[in-house]
Order: C-alpha cells, then structure tokens, then sequence
C-alpha cells in the first residue's frame, strides 16, 4: 500500500490508503471506511469531500488558478472561442482545423429548434423566469428528440451532446423574444456561435442587429469562463442524476435548476439587483457592507466569496476588464459600475472581508457587461448555463464512462425520534 493515513477509533488503528492528484492535491480514500469500522463520515456541504476523479477542470483555490484540460483560462480566454474551448472541455484537446470545421458544421445543422416546441414557448406566462423555461424546454428535447434504436450508444450521445450544445442558445432566444411579443428569429449558417446568439436575440424586421465583432468576442470570452467550474453545485446536481443513468437532457435540466440558486449561477442576476438597491436607496455603500457583516442578517454581499476561491477569482479579474473595455467602446457610462468599484475597494480593505478571504467572484462584474449588451437581468443565469454547458456535458460523459461510477447515495446520521409505537387515533391527544 502507498501512503497511507492512519486512524484510531477505541484504541483500534486503521490504515487508509491517500489518492494524490496530477497537481499533488491529496484525499484520504474512505472507500471501505464503513465496511472497515462501521461508521461514516460527517461533511455538510461537501466542503472537506471529493466525489470522484476528474480531468476536466482543476482549481488551486488559495493561488487562484484556473485551468481546462490543463490550459490556464486567461490563455483561453485570450486566444480561444466559445466553440473550440467547448470542443476541448468534450473531447480533451483542443481540435485541429478539420474537427474544428467539423463540430461547427454539426453546430449550424443542430441550431434549429423542433417547430412543434414554440407551442410549449407560447403558453408559458409572459413573466416566466427564463430558466424555469430553459429547464423544463432542455429536459422536453427527450420527448422531441427521441432516442434511435439503429443508432450505436455513442452515436446517440454525440448527436444529443450538439443538439445540446447548439439548441440551448436558440433556445434562449426564442424565450427571449416570445416574452417580448417580437417575431423569432432563426438561426442563420454565415454566422458564429456568438454571433447568431446576438442576431436572434435583437434582430428585428424594422432594425436589423448590426453584429459588433468586439462585443462577439466579448461574449466569447464570457461564455469561455464560464465554460466549467469542476464540482460545482449544478455539475455536482448534474452527476448525482447521471449517476442512476438518466437521459442527458434529463440531467442537464437538474444542472440548470441548481444554477438558478441566487447562491450559484442566479448570484448574477442579485449582484444587478443589489448594486440597484444600492443606487437607489441613495445611501452609498456603507449600509450595505454593515449588513453584509452583521451575523444577525441574513444579507450577503452577491458576488463576493466562494468555497474554493480564498483569494481573487481569476475570471473576475478578465470579467472586470471586459467590463472597461466594453463600456467605453460603446460610451457606457453605467452608475452602477462605479458602485461596483467602490464596493470592491471598500470590501478588500475591510478586516471582516480579509479574515473570511472574501473576494470577487466570476458573478461579481458578469451582470454589468451582459446589461451593456442589451441583456435583460432575469436571462443573466441562462448566459451562465449556456456558457456552463460544455462543462456539465463533459462531467455527464467522465461520469459515465469512470469506471468507478456509483449511483450517489450519501449516508446520514439520523438524530430523530428513537422506536416507538403508533397511537391509535381515538387514542390521541387533542392539542388544546
Ligand atoms: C458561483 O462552486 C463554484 O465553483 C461556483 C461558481 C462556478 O463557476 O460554478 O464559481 C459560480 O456560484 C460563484 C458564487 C456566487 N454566489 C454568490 O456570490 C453569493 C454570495 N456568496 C456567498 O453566499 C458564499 O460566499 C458562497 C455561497 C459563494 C460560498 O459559501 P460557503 O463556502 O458555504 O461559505 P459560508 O457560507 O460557509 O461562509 C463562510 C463565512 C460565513 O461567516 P461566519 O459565519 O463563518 O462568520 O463567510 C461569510 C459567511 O457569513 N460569507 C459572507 C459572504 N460569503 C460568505 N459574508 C458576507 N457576504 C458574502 N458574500
């Protein structure tokens, strides 16, 4: 056996073998623990738990690194696209020039959306949250989409995975539009992934959209960080429903309900919404922070913190950045990105802020740059889940093929009522 760590329970000792990672992270494999001692162990939250081995993604939490595949995510973002930085989170590599024309061809072929679908669009409330829509749209795709018997296993999952991939933002659009009472858009085979986004989204019959390539490559470079995380809430939601083999779809849509949490993917939209409160209210930043540190209130600073992240947030430094660039291209000057720094200056000069290693997060600045796009604040998180779904993509498709793959089923330790015997109900007391 390697190196070990050993434990003592009543005297009696346990040798348990330790998992070291390809960047030297260490686990403790508890894998026969209970089989071992018959006890379990205790981790809410998941904070201090592996779930599994992965070579997607890798996070150095306290250096603030960021890697895909092992590429650093400000060289992708530099240098990459939205689709190549897909086709590499996928397929492990980064593609050559005949995958690359290859996967964006199957793109342009899947961008259309089944015409019987734009019923089920209609009929949602025109206050629907788009990611209500998306989640229950994405997971309808199964019924429209059926599986083909003639098709081999990894035929059907290649052709669901760019179905996914590309129906997801015309997707969005069509909510987009519908909610607005405009005509839809469809998607068109000259332009990019980005791109098309941008036209199905404020194209109109009376003002064409004019396709601005720096704000495509902006939102290229948004959609790249925020292509995957590793074990995130809504990765994690997306595996542990893998796990017990249902359909992709299926799986996808639980990734986007968890994502809609205002303490995940939803954080977006409730930065927007409080950086408004604060502009509104007249006030200034102070009150704001006071509370955000006062444990009796339940307020906390959207956008700030993160469980792995005990130093700046690497996408939030580039998301800053855009921002500035952005902005003074199209002679933005939005009030509330001056608050946003403010509050950020203020925050990391403050003791209470330092000593919980609180910092910018990728939610922190996203929200400004997608309302200078033209984005309303209720679709921020579906930019964040078409942007995540490379990642979730790639965590379903390691998961099913690890040869480790459970069904996930935590334990618990039960601390309710001990045996006791049932009252009949003539027997009962009335509470008076
Ligand atoms: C994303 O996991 C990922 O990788 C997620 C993500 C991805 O790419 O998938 O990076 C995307 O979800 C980013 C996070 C977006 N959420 C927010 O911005 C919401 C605001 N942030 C927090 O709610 C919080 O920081 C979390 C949820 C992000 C992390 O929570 P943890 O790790 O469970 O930390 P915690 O709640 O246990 O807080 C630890 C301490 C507490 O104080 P004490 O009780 O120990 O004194 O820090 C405090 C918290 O009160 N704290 C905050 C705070 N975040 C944590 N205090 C004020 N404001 C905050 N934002």
């Amino acid at each position: 056996m390697g190196e070990t760590a050993k434990l003592i329970i009543d005297g009696k000792s346990y040798e348990l073998p330790i998992v070291t990672g390809s960047e030297g992270e260490k686990a403790i494999d508890i894998t026969k623990l209970r089989q071992a001692t018959g006890m379990v162990t205790m981790d809410p939250g998941f904070a201090n738990t592996a779930s599994c081995k992965s070579q997607i993604t890798f996070v150095d939490g306290e250096k603030g690194i960021l890697q895909y595949r092992g590429i650093q995510i400000e060289q992708l973002a530099e240098q990459s696209t939205f689709v190549e930085t897909a086709y590499l989170l996928i397929n492990g590599e980064l593609p050559n020039q005949t995958e690359l024309n290859r996967f964006s061809v199957l793109l342009n072929d899947h961008s259309l959306v089944h015409e019987d679908m734009r019923a089920f669009f209609e009929k949602f409330p025109r206050s629907a949250h788009p990611m209500g829509i998306l989640s229950s749209m994405v997971n309808a795709l199964r019924a429209f989409y059926p599986e083909i018997p003639e098709r081999t296993e990894e035929e059907e999952v290649n052709i669901t995975v760019t179905r996914l991939l590309s129906k997801v933002r015309t997707m969005a659009a069509i909510s987009y539009k519908i909610s607005r009472g405009h005509k839809l858009v469809y998607p068109r085979h000259d332009l990019s992934y980005p791109a098309n986004f941008l036209n199905m989204m404020f194209d109109t019959p009376v003002r064409p959209y004019l396709i601005d390539e720096d704000l495509v490559s902006a939102l290229n470079k948004f959609w790249i960080m925020h292509a995957d995380h590793e074990q995130n809430c809504s990765t994690a939601a997306l595996r542990l429903v893998g796990s017990a083999k249902a359909n992709l779809y299926a799986a996808i849509s639980a990734g986007i309900c968890a994502l809609w949490g205002p303490l995940h993917g939803g954080a977006n939209q409730a930065v927007l919404e409080m950086l408004n409160q604060i502009y509104e209210s007249g006030r200034g930043i102070a009150p704001f922070i006071a509370r955000a540190k006062d444990r009796n209130d339940s307020f906390r600073l959207m956008g700030f913190g993160h469980r792995v992240y005990k130093t700046y947030d690497p996408r939030a430094k580039i998301m800053k950045e855009m921002c500035d660039r952005i902005l003074n291209k199209m002679s933005i000057n939005d009030p509330l990105l001056d608050i946003a720094l403010n509050l950020e200056e203020a925050a990391l000069k403050d003791q209470y802020f330092i000593d919980h290693n609180l910092y910018p997060n990728l939610d922190f600045y996203s929200g400004i740059f997608l309302r200078s796009l033209g984005i309303p604040t209720n679709m921020f998180t579906v930019m964040f889940a078409i942007g995540r779904l490379p990642g979730w993509i790639s965590h379903w498709q390691e998961s099913i093929e690890d040869p480790d793959w459970k069904i996930h089923r935590p334990r618990q330790i039960y601390n309710g009522l001990t045996k006791r015997d049932y009252i009949p109900l003539d027997k009962r007391r009335e509470s008076n």
